[in-house]
């Protein structure tokens, strides 16, 4: 059994001014200490994909497992959430707390204590030392991207889900991520979206996300829907 498997998945948003099939039909599985590469065009659902292994959306067809659990009900999503290391496009780091503040909080949330040496190790990799003790608006984007990271892998995540971790970042610094990323390659399994070629380095297998459907390899059959599933119309 694969960290994450999906069958047959559909997501659906609803909006006000109508609804978007963001995701039609994705199977795929993520075996132990594998990395996966997402990619494909800007709204093609690649953040979509990773917010349905966390059970911040949920799927309108088809089954998902995360650590051989559904994240569906409050609870599992919870149980899921506290196990996965989430970098986010966005930023999830609390203004008014500074850069080691935000560490110690996020971990608290999670349950568990932070390894202050661990995390001085970390925060000396990615070049994010000096900013332990400022708050996230007094850094820089590049800067504001290294420190997330470096909250993210503080606290021993099970499974990473990376989310453009090199966008902002020039590229002495996605270097200095993408040789980060390679020492927790083959331990943690990991997702990774991205638009940078360069995190093929740390990948075992690429993920080509269009329009909601991945891409299957030239010469194989296109996806056919089968009865049962959303059609386009449904839409
Ligand atoms: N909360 C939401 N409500 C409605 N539509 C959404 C929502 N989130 C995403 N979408 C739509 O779903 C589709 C997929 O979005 P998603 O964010 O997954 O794309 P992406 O591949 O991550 O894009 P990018 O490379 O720009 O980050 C897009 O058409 C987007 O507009
Ligand atoms: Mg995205």
């Amino acid at each position: 059994m694969g960290v994450v498997e999906f069958e047959d998945v559909f997501v659906k948003y609803e909006t006000y001014t109508g609804s978007v099939l963001a995701l039609r039909g994705i199977t795929f599985s993520l075996g132990e200490g594998e990395t996966i590469l997402v990619v494909g065009p800007s709204g093609s659902g690649k953040t979509t994909l990773l917010r349905v292994i966390l059970g911040l959306v949920q799927p309108m067809h088809g089954t998902v497992r995360v650590f051989g659990m559904e994240p569906r009900d409050g609870k599992t999503g919870l149980e899921i959430r506290r196990r996965i290391g989430y970098l986010t496009q966005e930023g999830k780091m609390i203004p008014e707390l500074t850069v080691w503040e935000n560490i110690i909080f996020y971990a608290k949330g999670r349950g568990r204590k932070v390894d202050e040496n661990r995390v001085r190790e970390l925060a000396r990799e990615l070049n994010v030392e000096a900013v332990l003790n400022k708050h996230p608006n007094q850094l820089s984007g590049g800067e504001l991207k290294r420190a997330e990271l470096l909250m993210v892998l503080s606290d021993e995540p099970e499974l990473l889900l990376l989310d453009e971790p090199t966008s902002m970042l020039d590229a002495e610094n996605s270097k200095v991520v993408i040789d980060l990323l390679s020492t927790f390659k083959g331990s943690v399994p990991m997702i990774v979206t991205s638009h940078d070629p360069r995190l093929v380095e740390v990948s075992n297998r690429i993920l080509e996300v269009t329009g909601g459907v991945v891409r299957k390899p030239e010469g194989t059959a296109p996806l056919s829907l089968k009865d049962g599933r959303p059609k386009e119309d449904d839409a």
